[in-house]
Formats: C-alpha cells, sequence, structure tokens
C-alpha cells in the first residue's frame, strides 16, 4: 500500500526557527504513523505581497504556481507557524493566499482544488509561555476556509527556546508525544481519507 504523502511547512523561513525544529518533529510523528513526508520552506518559494493588478498583468508567479504543484501530489499539510501578535504569520497567509489562486493552465479553477478534503494538522512554538496557542484557533480557520480537513489535535510549545536538545529533540516527553501525535493524527487522517 502506498504510503500518504504529506507536505510540511513551516510559517517561518528564519534560518534558528523554532518553528521549524517542531515540524521535524511532528514530520517524525508522521512517519511513525506511516506517512511520508516532504520538508518544504518556503524560503525557497520566495513571493510578492499579494497583489490583483500584478496576477491581472502578469499572471501566478511561478513559484505560486509550484506550490500549487506541491500541495497537488501530497495528500495532506503538517504546519508549524509561530504567533505574531496572536496571529499566524504573513509568510503563511500571503503563500497560501497565492496558492488559492486561479491554476496557470487556464482552466479558471481556483488552486484551492489542490488542498480541499485533505487533512492538515497545525502547531505552533514560542519562547512565551502560551506557545503561540492564540494563533490556533485563526490558523485552523484560515485551513478549514481554504478546504483543509484540520484534525482535532494541536499543540502550542511554550518556552521553545529551552524546549529542545542539541540532537533536535523536545525534551519534555509529553510535549513530545503531544507534537508527534499531531502528524500522526495527519497520517491516520491521510490514509482514511483514501479508504485504506
Ligand atoms: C512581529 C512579531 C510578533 C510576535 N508576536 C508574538 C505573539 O503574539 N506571541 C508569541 O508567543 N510570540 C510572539 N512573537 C515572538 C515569536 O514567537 C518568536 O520570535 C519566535 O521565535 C518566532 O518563531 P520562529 O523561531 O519559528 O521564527 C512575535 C515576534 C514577532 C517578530
Amino acid at each position: 500500500m502506498l504510503k500518504p504523502r504529506l507536505l510540511a511547512l513551516s510559517g517561518s523561513a528564519r534560518r534558528d526557527s523554532l518553528n521549524r525544529k517542531v515540524l521535524a518533529v511532528m514530520a517524525r510523528g508522521a512517519e511513525a504513523a506511516g506517512a511520508e513526508v516532504r520538508v518544504v520552506s518556503l524560503g525557497d518559494y520566495p513571493l510578492p505581497l499579494y497583489d490583483g493588478d500584478l496576477e491581472d498583468s502578469q499572471g501566478l508567479p511561478d513559484n505560486a504556481a509550484r506550490l500549487q504543484q506541491l500541495f497537488a501530489s501530497h495528500d495532506g499539510l503538517l504546519l508549524a507557524s509561530p504567533e505574531y501578535n496572536g496571529f499566524f504569520t504573513p509568510l503563511l497567509k500571503n503563500a497560501l493566499d497565492w496558492v488559492s489562486r486561479p491554476l496557470p493552465d487556464g482552466s479558471g479553477r481556483p488552486g484551492t482544488v489542490h488542498v480541499r478534503g485533505k487533512p492538515a494538522g497545525i502547531t505552533a512554538a514560542s519562547p512565551g509561555g502560551l506557545g503561540g496557542i492564540r494563533s490556533l484557533q485563526h490558523t485552523r480557520q484560515y485551513l478549514a476556509n481554504l478546504g483543509f480537513l484540520v484534525v482535532p489535535e494541536q499543540m502550542g510549545v511554550s518556552q521553545a527556546d529551552k524546549a529542545f536538545t542539541d540532537a533536535g529533540e523536545l525534551g519534555d516527553e509529553g510535549v513530545r508525544k503531544a507534537v508527534e501525535g499531531v502528524g500522526a493524527a495527519v497520517a491516520r487522517l491521510a490514509m482514511a481519507v483514501r479508504g485504506d
């Protein structure tokens, strides 16, 4: 049986991003549950701030089309995003807003055809005490509006600047299991949606 393929994205492209570290733990949880995970940095797909005039005059940017193709070729999404003032990041919002735009094939179909009905799992990480949990309700709502099936499991990792061992593992077993659990839930739902 083919493993479900999950795309893993961080809302931060920062070199030492805490969220990218959390994403790696989430990915391991999904892999242990039987999924194949591809981690992609949005920093490798730079995009202008969404601009309808630019879209009208130049069409969909190549990197937006590449991201649409990544979603098309995966069965679900693992996401870890920082919280900026209670919300997920503009990097993530802008990238996914571009992804939602009509496909460049002239069919008029929106990019959301490649995400609709696919499972997604959300986490956040912050050096602060709340671990970015205020942003998760917005992330959940936004992804649901795009058509993702967001699993109920979620996790905000607090004091994330002190939470990792040198090997990149979460030191607290409960926190690690919760983050891995989000990844595993996405893997399981991806298999269920496919009817495995
Ligand atoms: C504009 C801005 C707003 C922020 N707002 C919050 C916030 O609302 N809650 C929080 O816990 N941390 C907040 N932070 C701190 C981030 O959690 C911290 O910079 C974190 O390390 C960013 O994630 P990253 O390490 O994955 O890049 C904010 C940081 C920035 C730059």
